[in-house]
């Protein structure tokens, strides 16, 4: 069977650097199944589709016409990879992710990224609903500390001003949306390997994660 490495953990907490790192170690393909709930986001808040409107939320998602290019999202021939990283799309993406239609619809898409010679899948449910069966699961926490502050920096880094307080609010917010959800709630496999990462640099995560793939 194709390998696959989940990689599992509430925001900021560098799933997303580490999973990518891995991918290209391994010259295996790349799921960030984030950026999925976001682009069904980015669509509803752009064609006003109001979120207690489940039923037409679902179909956005079922009809997503993404692609994946290098390391760029496109919806159709849009290229929206800064777009959905706003704050306010990330925040809906959080929303729409508890409702059950979204995530069903979502579900076949994100098994389709299963291809040789392998997949690293970066998500909140990669390793206990979409890839049971996954070679390797590592659950990435950090303390929201060490993640308010790495937010704090990309936001910085790409020229965008941020407030600390108000970074920490959200982050808590939206930790405590995805863990108390009815359905996939943000959670360690089983059988996952924890890694904390407060006091680690993304470099030395991704050696962890490497060579527990190895052993
Ligand atoms: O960057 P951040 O970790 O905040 O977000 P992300 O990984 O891009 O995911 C955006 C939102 O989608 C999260 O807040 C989750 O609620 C949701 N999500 C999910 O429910 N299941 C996944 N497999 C991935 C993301």
């Amino acid at each position: 069977p194709i390998p696959v490495i989940a990689i599992d953990g509430p925001t900021a907490s560098g799933k997303g650097t580490v999973a990518s790192r891995v991918a290209e170690r391994l010259s295996f393909h790349l799921l960030d199944s984030g950026a999925l709930y976001r682009l069904t986001a980015l669509q509803a808040l752009r064609r006003g589709v109001e979120l207690r409107d489940e039923h037409a939320i679902a179909k956005l998602a079922e009809h997503l016409p993404a692609r994946f290019v290098g390391g760029d999202v496109f919806l159709n021939n849009e290229n929206v990879t800064a777009a959905i990283r706003a704050e306010e799309v990330g925040n809906i993406a959080s929303k729409i992710a508890a409702l059950p239609t979204v995530r069903h619809a979502l579900f076949a898409l994100q098994l389709g990224f299963r291809e040789a010679p392998g997949l690293v899948a970066d998500g909140r449910d990669m390793g206990t609903v979409i890839f049971p069966g996954a070679k390797l699961k590592v659950f990435l926490t950090a303390s929201v500390k060490a993640r308010a502050e790495r937010r704090y920096k990309q936001l910085i880094d790409k020229g965008i001003s941020a407030n600390m307080d108000d970074l920490l609010a959200d982050l808590q917010e939206r930790d405590e949306r995805d863990t108390k959800r009815a359905i996939a709630p943000l959670a360690p496999a089983a059988d996952a390997h924890l890694l904390d990462t407060s006091d680690m640099t993304a470099a030395e995560a991704v050696e962890q994660v490497l060579s527990w793939y190895a052993h």
